[in-house]
């Protein structure tokens, strides 16, 4: 059905278009009459169609959310940045849209990707500018939300929140992250307050552990924080655990491998090699994929990239 309306008494007549379409294919024009003021007035049928089939689409299905996981662990040089940096490049490259988010004052990941964003996550949560003035294009399918030494200054103003401090990041990525399919996450090393807001605002944990000196007591001591925001966020769960720095030359990370995977198996990911071209791409603001597609570092983040999108032929 669709719907006439009177050109000059504005009374709307329902119409069957299905008896031009079917009967009278080749018919382009019809004259119709008002029935309720006679007037006579030419109505085009391929209009009516349109209209028509306007009507009968089915209504756009709603987009699903952004998975949003944060790389997380309280010690130092674990290989977070890398790895929020090149898991990000490699889903993009897989064809997700993919939203990258700095917590960290150091803002590294901004330099990795060769950019220099004039703003970012700082003001966005300080609200200066709007969140498309914050967020910087990286690469096809990547966008970026940097972050840097002025997050040291909204801190102290998370700090001073009387309440609802841990839901600022939250908040200002509430009407942002639809419009990805991954948001990531890097943080700092430590436990702050802004750590704690990634934890109210993230549902998935990847946590990469170095296969170097002691990493299962880092690794138990950050269980042991994140049980505490679980008290308050039921939606947030570790996910994945990324062993980072496996020097096959060596018997020591091997050992700590096994010992990892029987202590996590669920969490358990491919490990990360050590590798020359990983610690290399930086200087060149490149990702991984582009700086050495060839090499170990580019075959275990994209063997990450199937892990975590489940799709075991992503970046074939
Ligand atoms: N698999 C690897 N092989 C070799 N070098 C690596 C590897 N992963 C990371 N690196 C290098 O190790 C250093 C620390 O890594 P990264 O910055 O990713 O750690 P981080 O956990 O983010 O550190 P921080 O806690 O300071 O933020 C960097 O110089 C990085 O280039
Ligand atoms: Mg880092």
């Amino acid at each position: 059905m669709a719907i006439i309306v009177c050109p000059k008494c504005a009374k709307k007549h329902n119409v069957n278009v299905d008896q031009f379409k079917e009967k009278r294919p080749s018919l382009k024009m019809i004259a119709a009459r008002c029935k309720s003021c006679n007037h006579r007035f030419p109505v085009k049928i391929d209009q009516l169609i349109n209209q028509e089939n306007k009507k009968n689409k089915a209504p756009a299905k709603k987009k699903s959310e952004a998975r949003k996981i944060c790389v997380t662990l309280s010690k130092g040089g674990v290989g977070k940045t890398t790895t929020s940096v090149n898991l990000s490049s490699g889903l993009a490259l897989a064809g997700y849209k993919v939203l990258l988010v700095d917590t960290d004052t150091q803002g590294q990941s901004s330099y990795i990707l060769g950019k220099k964003p004039r703003a970012g996550l700082t003001e966005l949560l300080t609200k200066e500018l709007t969140p498309e003035e914050c967020i910087v294009r990286a690469r096809k399918n990547l966008w970026l939300l940097s972050g840097g030494k002025s997050l040291a200054g909204v801190k102290r103003i998370i700090d001073r929140k009387s309440f609802g401090a841990e839901w600022t990041l939250s908040e200002a990525l509430k009407d942002v992250d639809d419009r990805y399919d991954f948001v990531i996450i890097d943080t700092a090393p430590g436990w702050d307050q802004l750590i704690v807001n990634v934890l109210f605002y993230a549902t998935e944990v990847l946590v990469p552990v170095a296969l170097e000196v002691m990493p299962l007591q880092g690794l138990s001591e950050f269980m042991k924080s994140l049980g505490s925001i679980q008290k308050y966020r039921k939606e947030i769960a570790l996910k994945y655990i990324v062993p980072t720095f496996l020097d096959t030359r060596v018997k020591g990370p091997e050992a700590i491998y096994s010992q990892l995977t029987k202590l996590y198996s669920e969490y358990m990911c491919t490990p990360i090699r050590y590798s020359e071209s990983l610690s290399e791409a930086p200087s060149y603001g490149k990702s991984i994929f582009e700086f050495a597609p060839g090499s170990t570092g580019s075959a275990d983040y994209r063997e990450l990239v199937r892990k975590v999108t489940s799709d075991m032929d992503a970046l074939f």
